[in-house]
């Protein structure tokens, strides 16, 4: 049986979906169902449950928000993680957890491997880097695997509020010096599944084939979607926020490339859920 938390959101939804394709036992915990952040809850859930695997896909994604509630973010993204670690560690199960680009400055000109040293620069990114710490000290059966610019079924991601602006206006300004990866939930989903197969644990990077702007993103979209309106490209300074972003964070995907894990291509995924969802 495998434990998905955070089952509501984009990628648990799609692991949920993909776990149910594929007939296996599961349970999908949502927020009000299991929340990661009480260590007593976790640690019963996991001991009474007795799973084979548990899949994070809860976390605290308000990047703006954290600015200002650091501990809110730090509960969620760091504690969290650890007391899912310290469960499955002490039950000896394999934990697969998601991080994020936002551990990188976003300095580098070229993608980011492995190997590379992060470097938050946003209190989201430090939430999500004390998370990628505490799993790395607190268990040894791990899979961390960091991701970008997801979309999927869910709340909200750029492609459905940029739909809802393209609905309403007529000129829409997109950032277009923000590069990375864009990860339909779904592929990620499907390459943690494959990766849970290996027993290969440690640390991925996931996101789909290729990179793109903001701006390039929204264009191909929109262009797909046959939008008669104007689309122009500004610097990202034109949106003043509380969090500073990092302006490049590609991932390079070695070594899931050479895993024969299938990556499709940002245009390909982006392609499949404007079809599929909209
Ligand atoms: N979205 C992105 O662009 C992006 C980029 C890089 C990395 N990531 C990472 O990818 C993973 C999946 O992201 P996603 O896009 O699927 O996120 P999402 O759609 O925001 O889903 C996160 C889920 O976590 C739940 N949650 C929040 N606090 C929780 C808690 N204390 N206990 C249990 N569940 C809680 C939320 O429930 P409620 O809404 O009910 O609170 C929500 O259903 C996350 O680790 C995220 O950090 C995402």
């Amino acid at each position: 049986m495998v434990i998905v938390t955070g089952a509501n959101g984009q990628l648990g939804n799609a692991v949920n979906l993909l776990l149910a394709q594929q007939g296996r036992p599961h349970k999908a915990l949502a927020h009000g169902d299991l929340d990661i952040g009480n260590f007593d809850a976790v640690r019963q859930a996991v001991k009474s449950l007795k799973p084979q695997l548990v899949i994070n896909c809860a976390a605290y994604n308000d990047v703006d928000g954290a600015e200002s509630r650091p501990n809110d973010a730090i509960r969620i993204n760091g504690l969290g993680v650890r007391n899912l670690a310290i469960a499955c560690g002490e039950q000896k199960i394999p934990l697969v957890h998601v991080g994020t680009d936002y551990v990188f400055d976003g300095n580098s000109s070229a993608p980011y491997t492995i190997a590379d040293e992060p470097c938050p620069i946003n209190a989201y990114g430090k939430s999500k880097l004390l998370g990628e710490k505490m799993l790395t000290s607190l268990t040894d059966q791990f899979y961390l695997v960091r991701t970008s610019w997801v979309f999927g079924e869910g709340k909200t991601n750029f492609l459905k509020k940029l739909l809802g602006w393209a609905a309403t206006q007529e000129v829409l300004r997109i950032v277009h010096n923000q590069y990375t990866g864009p990860t339909s939930a779904m592929d990620l989903a499907r390459a943690i599944l494959q990766l849970t197969e290996t027993g290969a644990y440690g640390l991925y990077h996931y996101h789909n084939a290729g990179f793109c702007s903001r701006y390039e993103w929204a264009k191909f979209a929109l262009e797909k979607k046959a939008w008669k309106g104007t689309l122009e490209a500004v610097d990202m300074s034109y949106f003043p926020s509380p969090a500073r972003r990092p302006l490049y964070t590609v991932m390079d995907l070695f070594p899931i490339s050479e895993m024969g894990i299938e990556i499709p291509t940002w245009q390909e995924a982006t392609s499949k859920w404007l079809t599929e969802a909209t």
